[in-house]
């Protein structure tokens, strides 16, 4: 079983790219799941229902958030409600959202997916480590697949994180920083890991911002509205092969993709998935 894990997909530039670039990629690569970081899709910062209806659309099978879940506040009733949308597991209970989101993989294997926030240089959140146990407590066999996204500024705290998992979860893959990294790998006896996937938007940019206005503001302390950028869009991810029988993974692979590479996959008639779930 292949899996498709999309790091922080940053505003109509990024979600514009995964329309455009995933039925492709899904048809070449032969995926079964798409698992989507989306807590920068809409402007930037949180995520709207109809943004999510457009990811799902394109053909994202679960969404994991982050530090920037309920910037958008329209999210909170689909958080409520949807399987298929999950906040940061380590946040308060009362917070808005699912502890993980499940569904079934294109041969019908249940994949769970759940992401919890580092501690390093962040906003105060509970122990990701306790938290996580809690959730494999309750998911209880309910998927042999589970694939965790730690969003989490400082590598450490995600490699820490991937030790604590590894044989009890499919992969750890790192997101937050926005920024790719080269270290991915298979810790035994078969759990994937990389530090971070890298962000899905606009490559001329600052972490998805436009340049000019981080750059006077960084130089001159005058405020200015960060808005996303748009030149060279790119989607980065990566693929993850997990074994369907035993919930190991067997491989990981980095994947980043801008128009030339879309370019250069072979064209496909997108089929929208069945609505509902
Ligand atoms: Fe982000
Ligand atoms: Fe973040």
């Amino acid at each position: 079983m292949r899996i498709l894990f999309l790091g922080d997909i940053v505003g109509q530039p990024g979600v514009t790219f995964v329309k455009r670039a995933l039925p492709a990629l899904v048809a070449h690569e032969q995926i079964d799941l798409v698992i989507a970081n989306a807590e920068n899709a809409s402007a930037g910062a949180g995520m709207t229902p109809g943004v999510y209806r457009q990811l799902r659309q394109a053909g994202v099978d679960l969404v994991t958030m982050g530090d920037h879940i309920y910037k958008r506040q329209e999210i909170v009733p689909v958080l409520e409600k949807d399987q298929r949308i999950c906040k940061p597991a380590n946040f308060p209970e009362d917070a808005p959202g699912q502890m993980f989101a499940l569904a079934p993989a294109r041969d019908g294997t249940p994949v769970a997916a759940l992401c919890l926030l580092g501690r390093t240089f962040m906003r105060p959140v509970d122990c990701p480590f306790r938290a996580v146990d809690r959730v494999l407590n309750t998911l209880d066999g309910q998927a042999r697949c589970i694939i965790v996204d730690i969003h989490a500024e400082a590598t450490g705290d995600k490699y820490l994180m991937a030790h604590h998992l590894k044989g009890r979860v499919s992969a750890v893959l790192g997101t937050h920083t926005h920024v790719p990294t080269a270290d991915e790998q298979i810790f035994p006896p078969g759990t994937a890991f990389i530090s971070d996937v890298g962000m899905t938007g606009p490559y001329d940019s600052i972490l998805g911002r436009r340049i000019d206005r981080v750059l006077s503001t960084a130089v001159t302390f005058v405020p200015s509205a960060f808005d996303v950028a748009s030149g060279d869009p790119r989607l980065a991810g990566a693929i993850v092969e997990v074994d369907s029988a035993t919930g190991k993974a067997l491989v990981i692979r980095r994947i980043m993709l801008d128009e030339a590479g879309l370019a250069a996959l072979p064209a496909v008639t997108p089929v929208p998935p069945p609505e509902g779930g």
